[in-house]
């Protein structure tokens, strides 16, 4: 009780601004421990205390983030007669006033549709997808409550909370700093010993001082066109949803060309297998469909091949590597239509290409001449980075395997006439493999 009491009594100034601001869409962007949890928790009581019968939804990235960090905050700062017990099930509790706060993890957006709310917390947003975030806004509309959305978060690269809430200044958003030292509730040496641990400077300003820093390296794409890109993606509904896992944007058209990019995994440990279809034309390349999930390569050709024959016999372009050899064997057994490489199946990815293939995407997102509606996607192109030994990978623990799909699908279009046609319309030459 007497921490309950504590903590409602003494806020700390970034605390007291996020009560405060009225922008009805609040970013605090702060180092680890700099008391982003419970500001956002202090918040929703405030919400709570003063609009009878509101809905909140909090989220955290992970269901154990939400278990572990995300409820015992709320748990602190809310007493048992402000929030009674909540329904670990359902992961709801009704409050003081017949209102709700709803607890979800993040890591399939859709959960949180068909909730009304009146407002929305995310915990540690920015490992959240920006979908989630999407979707939060679009279920403010609760009549008669403030419709406000906060995100508590420490900042990871520069992701999309950098392009909605940092890239420019933006009426209806609002960003509060503050760093871990602001914290005075924390042990006198805590920073210090931070301080210790981290050799990586980088790595130090974005976990203590709660800044957009690149970490680990610098990202080969143009920002500002991925600002740009982010934007227009947010405006656009997926037409529908396949199998949980693919999004499609656009049936076929009769008459057009299609090709899809493909970066296959084992379906075993952390890598997912990611697909692209694009309608290229001399307009240049619209993503139409794209997925990614964990299967088998046999699953993910059996995919592959159903797209490729519903967009009007796609080329499918694949790795040739240890990984995507069994996708190319049963895609052959399919008789799919298969890029080649001098009559050899698939893309030879080596350390030589690489390079190639980030430069050939690189322009395309420098020339916009590429149209992504899949946030996903743009996530990852934002996450994706060249290291201090020159290799290409996603930073931290962000995924590229949309990156590689899409990069792969721009070599596989080159192949083909049109791609004489786009580059006569760009007035630029795409570099021969
Ligand atoms: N207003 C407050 N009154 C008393 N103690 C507080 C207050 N705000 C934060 N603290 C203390 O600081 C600690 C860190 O706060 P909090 O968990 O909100 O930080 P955070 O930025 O979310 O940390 P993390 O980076 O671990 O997610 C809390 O465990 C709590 O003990
Ligand atoms: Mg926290």
């Amino acid at each position: 009780m007497s921490q309950e009491l504590e903590i409602k009594r003494q806020l700390l100034p970034v605390q007291k601004k996020l009560i405060d601001e009225t922008a009805p869409y609040i970013a605090i962007i702060s180092g680890s421990r700099a008391g982003k949890t419970i500001g956002g928790a202090l918040k929703a009581l405030q919400f709570v205390t003063q609009y009878p019968g509101i809905y909140g939804i909090v989220t955290a990235p992970t269901y154990k983030m939400l278990q572990d960090a995300t409820v015992p905050a709320y748990e602190k700062v809310f007493t048992r007669d402000v929030m009674f017990a909540l329904n670990k099930t359902e992961m709801v509790a009704d409050t003081l006033g017949g209102g709700k706060l709803f607890f979800r993890a993040t890591t399939d957006p859709y959960k949180i549709r068909g909730i009304t709310a009146g407002f929305f917390h995310m915990d540690e947003g920015a490992d959240s997808p920006a979908l989630a975030f999407k979707i939060l806004q679009a279920r403010l509309s609760q009549p008669g409550m403030p419709l406000q959305g906060w995100i508590t978060t420490t900042p990871k690269g520069f992701n999309w909370v950098y392009h909605e809430f940092a890239a420019q200044k933006r009426a209806n958003y609002a960003v509060l700093t503050a760093c871990t030292a602001d914290n005075c509730y924390l042990p006198d040496d805590y920073v210090d010993k931070l301080r210790e641990s981290y050799t990586d400077e980088q790595f130090l300003l974005q976990e203590l001082e709660g800044q957009f820093i690149e970490v680990g390296g610098h990202c080969p794409f143009d920002m500002k066109a991925l600002n740009q890109m982010y934007q227009e993606a947010k405006d656009r509904e997926e037409l529908e949803r396949e199998l949980g896992f693919i999004y499609i944007y656009q049936k076929r058209q009769i008459a057009k060309r299609y090709v899809i990019g493909a970066d296959a995994a084992t379906g075993i440990g952390h890598d997912d297998s990611a697909f692209v279809v694009a309608l290229v034309s001399p307009a240049g390349i619209e993503e139409v469909c794209s997925g990614r999930g964990k299967m088998s390569e046999a699953e993910f050709a059996d995919i592959l091949d159903k797209k490729s024959k519903e967009y009007n016999n796609a080329m499918v372009v694949v790795e040739n590597a240890p990984v995507g050899k069994a996708t190319l064997q049963t895609l052959e057994k399919l008789g799919s239509n298969i890029y080649k490489n001098k009559d050899k199946l698939g893309w030879p990815t080596v350390s030589t290409t690489k390079p190639l293939m980030v430069a050939d995407l690189g322009d395309a997102v420098k020339d916009r001449s590429i149209v992504v509606h899949n946030l996903d996607i743009i996530e990852q192109f934002m996450s994706y980075i060249r290291d201090d030994k020159g290799k290409y990978h996603a930073t931290g623990g962000a995924y590229d395997d949309y990156v590689s799909a899409f990069m792969l699908l721009i070599q596989g279009m080159k192949a083909i006439p049109v791609a004489s046609a786009i580059s006569i319309t760009y007035g630029k030459t795409w570099r021969s493999a």
